[in-house]
Order: structure tokens, then C-alpha cells, then sequence
């Protein structure tokens, strides 16, 4: 619609100035008049859905931010708001306040909702992380759980990332309380779940470094691949790809093919691009840095665009702007991982992504 919309305005436009051009020769009056030719965006010109990840603070209260998610998005991840500790903080109580919101302006505005995450070892409120139980109470408490917050969004999450870093760097099992408590199959279960609640949702495994090289990437292929064998229902993997400017195009390409080469549907589910990686205190965000950061977003964009069509999920970024991402704070480092500026100006970054499907 967005496409149609645009190119109309431009060929009404340019067929207005002609119009007017050969009658202003005849006549020399009337003035031009001047109409808006629609902005590009990515949402109108990546032919896949474009995400990012949402802080819901941010869309209440800044109306730059939450322009720019309306503007340039048609696919949201809630960064924090769908997580264990957030919905479910007391064993008997949820709470969907922010989630709602997240959910009820997707709807407003049109956008995808992807679910993240329902099982990860990380923010997890306390009564999980202190709970005492049989093993059959760690596995009622695992089902509970997902298939409360699976049921609730039932019809507005069309997406779960349904497990989350369940693999360690060096390609064993992460040592989690999950895999303490019920052992390694719980991640088929969770599957299992999650689908029993919401047949309709697609279910993806989520994780990072599939662009690190071959252990981590080769585990995280057994897995899924074990799992769609068995019959679980899994439909996608998430490839975090929290990566860095310096990352090997190869790697990236490795990590892209070979998941795709599973035939489940793929999400970069998490995409950004560090720029200083080596936590350099001092280093200031240069045109020649952006320049290259640019350069590696066209890369992979051009190669996520060539898998597929059936299995292009979307590409996701963690976070809108560089105000906004959690690398400066998480590492911090001054860093400028994302395509918009702290100003909510887009970077050469931004061009990149839309040199990935010229
Ligand atoms: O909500 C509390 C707030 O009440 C408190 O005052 C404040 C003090 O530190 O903490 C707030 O919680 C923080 C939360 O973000 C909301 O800002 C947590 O400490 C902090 O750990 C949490 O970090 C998030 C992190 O996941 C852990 O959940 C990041 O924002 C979020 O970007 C990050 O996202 C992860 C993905 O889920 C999975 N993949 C990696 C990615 C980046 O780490």
C-alpha cells in the first residue's frame, strides 16, 4: 500500500510539473503547485517485515521515539516487557500493563507483535530463582507459566521466541536452572506448550553468535534440527546477530545460509552493529566509522534478502536509536550500534540497509 502510495504521489507530481510547465509557456501564470512526495521508509521499502525492539517507557513518554517506531517500523519486539520477571513477578501474579500497551499500539498502528521471550535463564523474578520443588513442580511451574502468557496474547503475539540462549559458546548445553531442575528436554516441551496454547503462533529458538564461528552455530543447528525431527513444533530461528563492525562478512554469511538451509523461517531477531567493540573510552563516532557500519548493515541485509522469501521472518533491531540501545550502558562504552542517531536522524547505516535490497 505504502509502495502504491508513494509511487502515485511521485508520478502525480511529476505530472502536475509537466502540465504546468507546458501551460506556464502558453500562459506564464499560475503557480506550481507543490505536493508532498511521501518519504521513504524502511517498512515501505524492505520487501520483509522490519522490526525493532520497543521500550515501553520510551513509547509513553517521548513522542520523538515513538514517531519514529509509527514512521519507519512495521514489526515490534517488546525489549523487556513480555519477559518472565515482568509479567509474572509473584507465582500467582501477572502483570500485563506495559505488555498491553505495547500490544494495544501495535494494533493502533499496524504493526506485527513478536513475542520475547518465554524461557530464557535471565530475568527471572526472585520466586523462580528461589523456588523449591520436585521436579514435576519445576515442570508445572515451566508449563504454567508459558501457556498463561502464550493464552493471553493468544491472536495479538503472532510470534514467541519460545526458548532463548539455550546454548553456551562452546557448543554444550547452557548451564541453566532450567536444565538443572528438568534436564535438556525441557526445551521441546516448551515448544510443546507454547504451541498447545496458541496452535496459530510461530515458534522460534532464539540465539546469539551464529556469525561467531562454527561451534556455537553448529550446536544451535543440531538443536533445531533434533527438534524438527522429533516432530516438535518449531517454525523458526532467531538469529540475535548482535554483531560488530569488525565481523567477518564470511561469518555473517555463514550464520544466514546455513540457518536458512534448515527450510524453517528465519528472524534476525536483534540486529545491531557495534562500532567499538574494544570498549575504547575516547573514540568519537566518526563519517568514516558510520561509513563502515553502513557498509556491513548493506551486507547483511543483501544477504538475508537473497534466502528464501518463505522463510523471511524480518530483520529486528535491538533497539530504535543509539539513545536508545543497551550497548553504551551494558558495556560502558560510548558506541553507536543502530541506523538512527541520537537525534533520531537516520545514519549512513540507514542507507545501508536500503542499498541491501537495490
Ligand atoms: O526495571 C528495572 C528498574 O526498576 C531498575 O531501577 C533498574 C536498575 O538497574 O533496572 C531495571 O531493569 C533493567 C531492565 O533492563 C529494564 O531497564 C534490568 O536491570 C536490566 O538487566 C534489563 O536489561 C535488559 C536485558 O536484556 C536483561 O533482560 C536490556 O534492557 C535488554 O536490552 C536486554 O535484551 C537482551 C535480550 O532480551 C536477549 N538477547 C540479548 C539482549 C541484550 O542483552
Amino acid at each position: 500500500m505504502k509502495k502504491v502510495s508513494t509511487v502515485t504521489k511521485i508520478i502525480l507530481s511529476v505530472s502536475l510539473l509537466t502540465f504546468s510547465c507546458a501551460k506556464n509557456k502558453a500562459t506564464s501564470i499560475e503557480p506550481t503547485p507543490i505536493l508532498p512526495i511521501a518519504e521513504t521508509t524502511l517498512q515501505a521499502t524492505l520487501p520483509f517485515p522490519m522490526g525493532a525492539a520497543v521500550n515501553v517507557s520510551l513509547l509513553k513518554s517521548n513522542s520523538n521515539y515513538r514517531n519514529l517506531v509509527v514512521k519507519e517500523f512495521n514489526s515490534i519486539t517488546a525489549e523487556n516487557a513480555m519477559k518472565f520477571a515482568s509479567v509474572h513477578p509473584s507465582k500467582d501474579v501477572y502483570n500485563f500493563a506495559d505488555a498491553d500497551y505495547l500490544v494495544d499500539f501495535a494494533k493502533a498502528n499496524g504493526k506485527r507483535v513478536h513475542g520475547h521471550t518465554l524461557n530464557w535463564y535471565k530475568s527471572l523474578p526472585d520466586w523462580v530463582t528461589n523456588f523449591q520443588g520436585t521436579t514435576a513442580d519445576w515442570e508445572n511451574l515451566l508449563k504454567t507459566h508459558i501457556q498463561a502468557v502464550v493464552s493471553y496474547f493468544k491472536g495479538k503475539v503472532v510470534s514467541w521466541d519460545v526458548v532463548n540462549e539455550a546454548i553456551d559458546e562452546d557448543g554444550t548445553m547452557r548451564n541453566s536452572i532450567w536444565l538443572q531442575k528438568l534436564g535438556a528436554d525441557y526445551i521441546g516441551r516448551a515448544f510443546q506448550y507454547a504451541h498447545e496454547a496458541d496452535p496459530d503462533a510461530l515458534l522460534f529458538y532464539n540465539d546469539y553468535g551464529h556469525e561467531f564461528g562454527p561451534t556455537k552455530r553448529i550446536a544451535i543447528l543440531n538443536l533445531v534440527t533434533s527438534l524438527k525431527n522429533k516432530g516438535i513444533p518449531i517454525d523458526g530461528i532467531g538469529l540475535q546477530m548482535h554483531t560488530r563492525v569488525t565481523q567477518s562478512d564470511a561469518n555473517l554469511a555463514s550464520a544466514i545460509n546455513l540457518a536458512a538451509a534448515t527450510g524453517l523461517k528465519i528472524h534476525i531477531s536483534e540486529l545491531d552493529i557495534a562500532l567499538n567493540p574494544d570498549n575504547n573510552q575516547a573514540l568519537t563516532y566518526t563519517s568514516a566509522l558510520g561509513e563502515q557500519q553502513a557498509v556491513k548493515y548493506k551486507f547483511i541485509v543483501k544477504t538475508y534478502n537473497a534466502i528464501p522469501k518463505s522463510q523471511q521472518f524480518g530483520i529486528t533491531t535491538w533497539n530504535v536509536t543509539d539513545a536508545d540501545s543497551w550497548i553504551p550502558s551494558n558495556y560502558n562504552r560510548p558506541d553507536w550500534p543502530l541506523p538512527f542517531d541520537a537525534q533520531y536522524q537516520r545514519k549512513a547505516a540507514y542507507q545501508g540497509i536500503l542499498d541491501g535490497v537495490k
